[in-house]
């Protein structure tokens, strides 16, 4: 045994010894959506963070100064309501076809790479309208989601989410808490859904 593989040896054993003692805090890989529990965190963190970021909060949601909805996610993974809310929602609706964590499957595409550059009204345009491309005689079939009230009204909360796996602020798995909804996202919501 040359000294590499002893090195290599050794960090294995040290490594393993590590997770029996130190309780990491762990983000759930396959984290079911019917598993989410109602966590609350106080909010200054992710508000401080927003401000940092040069977001304003506007019609119940950080924005950045085109107006597109933006998350915010603090390193310990609390994040705003629209990011937690979008988590959720993106794993109800979204999930079957694009795979968890918005990492795509064999069917769809990762989202989480699509929105690297691909900008905001162009996500909302083809999720309400819908796409269908023939690869090689097999159909893709993007569904229009543009009636319906469930997926519209809370569109720019599922893009937050995806847009947080997409900038690299989210790892795979629930966010560790969330900031509250605001009075302005009840009402939005609340109109939206009529
Ligand atoms: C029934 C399966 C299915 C569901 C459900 C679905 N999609 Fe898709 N989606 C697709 C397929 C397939 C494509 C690729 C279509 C193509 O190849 O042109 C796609 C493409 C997209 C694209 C374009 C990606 C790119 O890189 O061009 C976006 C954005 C998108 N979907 C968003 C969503 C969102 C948000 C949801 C949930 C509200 C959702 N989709 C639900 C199947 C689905």
């Amino acid at each position: 045994m040359g000294k590499f593989s002893k090195k290599i040896a050794v960090a294995v054993m040290s490594c393993a010894a590590l997770m029996t003692t130190v309780s990491i805090p762990v983000i759930a890989e396959d984290a079911a959506p019917t598993d989410i529990k109602d966590r609350t965190s106080p909010p200054d963190p992710v508000s401080e963070l927003a401000k940092q970021d040069g977001y304003k909060f506007e019609d119940g949601r950080y924005r950045n100064k085109d107006g597109d909805p933006q998350p915010v996610a603090t390193k310990d993974y609390m994040v705003d309501w629209g990011t937690w809310n979008g988590f959720r929602r993106y794993h109800d609706a979204c999930h079957v076809c694009h795979g968890p964590n918005a990492l795509g499957s064999t069917f769809a595409p990762a989202l989480a790479d699509s929105l690297k550059t691909m900008d905001y009204s162009t996500f909302v345009g083809i999720v309400s309208a819908g796409k269908k491309e023939d690869r090689g005689g097999t159909m893709f079939v993007m569904p229009s989601f543009g009636e319906d009230k469930n997926i519209m009204c809370y569109l720019d909360d599922i893009y937050t989410y995806i847009k947080a796996r997409s900038l690299g602020i989210m790892p795979p798995g629930r966010p560790n808490g969330r900031e509250d909804i605001s009075d302005e996202a009840k009402k939005a919501a609340d109109e939206c859904t009529g």
